[in-house]
């Protein structure tokens, strides 16, 4: 028996030697089977007690038990100390550094243009106005002839509108040089009262400049009713001048003269920024050009099937760049149609 138990104490200490460098859980439990399992010389010595009589057996027992609890002490304490490391290991490849800038998502912003469109809509949306729209690519016909627009009238030349087919008058497929053509498009299709507006892309053969670009918007306005006047059509537009541009607003009306509409007049508001004192965004007048507008043209009502005789109205065409470039102080209105996020960023 003293053979077995040096040969036992000479496995503890290749066991305790091999976990020193352990540093697997899998090798700690590999090794705690080869030396405490049913396979081990442990196991196998304490088989062979049984043979021994009494007291060699409880001796031998207590050493071959005490062997067994060293070695399953170590093994534990390994087991433990390697789990220790693995979990710090691990954390440490989890880690999120929360100190690394993010990647951020950059939200999108609606073009001014556009921002200014809505709001204008909006304005006429509260006063029980819908919004219709037409389309970009339009005939000479409702651009021109049924707004009374006669076929000698400059506008239509070549060198003022952008043709698609310049086609014999009034066949012509032209890029529509304004928004007025959907008065014409929707009289026809509904009957009266009408109270819509019209925002919209316009084109013109334009060369780029500080106030002109061959593509705008603007937003039509057209009110008919039976016994609407031209008081109707002051009081409506005096209110959205002071909408968008402030209360304190004074409105101004000019004769003036448009194919569609008679009489026609160009609205003036206040300069809301020299309050009519003479400034850079008025030109010293103390007054700013706003938008173009009339009672409608007897002509244009029979165009679509209207009676002139039991309806009237008043329409009006407004330039929403321009709108925007007055209200925000921007000097050209390329800067609009330029892709240049530095530029436009400014106007979120
Ligand atoms: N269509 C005109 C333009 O482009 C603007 C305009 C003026 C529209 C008078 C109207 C109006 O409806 O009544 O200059």
């Amino acid at each position: 028996m003293d053979d077995t138990l040096a040969g036992l104490l000479a496995v503890e200490a290749e066991a305790m030697r091999r976990l020193e460098g352990a540093t697997a859980a899998a090798a700690i439990e590999a090794l705690e089977r080869e030396v405490l399992g049913n396979a081990s010389a442990l196991a196998e010595a304490r088989r062979g007690l049984r043979a021994l009589p009494e007291g060699a057996r409880r001796e031998a027992g207590r050493a071959i038990n005490e062997i067994a609890a060293r070695l399953a002490e170590r093994l534990a304490e390994r087991r433990f100390l390697v789990a220790a490391a693995e979990e710090a290991s691990r954390l440490d490849a989890e880690r999120l550094d929360i100190t690394l800038p993010g990647r951020g998502v950059r939200p999108g912003a609606a073009h001014l243009v556009m921002q200014v469109l809505e709001e204008v809509t909006d304005v006429f949306v509260a006063l029980g106005y819908t919004v219709a729209d037409g389309p970009e690519v339009e005939t000479a016909f409702y651009n021109f002839d049924a707004l009374n627009t006669p076929p000698t009238h400059p506008a239509r030349l070549e060198s003022d509108t952008l043709y698609v087919v310049h086609g014999p008058d009034p066949e012509g497929v032209l890029l529509r040089t304004q928004t007025s053509p959907v008065q014409a498009r929707y009289m026809e299709q509904h009957p009266p009262p009408v109270y819509i507006v019209s925002p919209g892309r316009v084109f013109r053969r334009d060369t780029t400049d500080a106030t002109h670009t061959p593509v705008f918007h603007q937003m039509e306005g057209l009110a008919v009713d039976a016994g609407v006047t031209f008081a109707d059509l002051k009081g409506t537009l005096a209110h959205f001048a002071r909408e968008f541009f402030g209360p304190g607003q004074r409105v101004r009306f000019v004769p003036h003269f448009f194919p569609f509409t008679e009489p026609s007049a160009e609205m003036l508001t206040s300069c809301f920024s020299c309050e009519g004192g003479g400034c850079r965004v008025c030109g010293g007048s103390g007054w700013i050009e706003l938008l173009g507008c009339g009672m409608v043209d007897p002509n244009v009502f029979e165009a679509v099937g209207y009676d002139p005789a039991s309806v009237s109205g008043f329409a009006f065409g407004v330039g929403v760049d321009r709108l925007a470039m007055i209200r925000y102080g921007v000097p050209e209105l390329r800067f609009f149609f330029d892709p240049d996020l530095r530029v436009l960023e400014q106007y979120r």
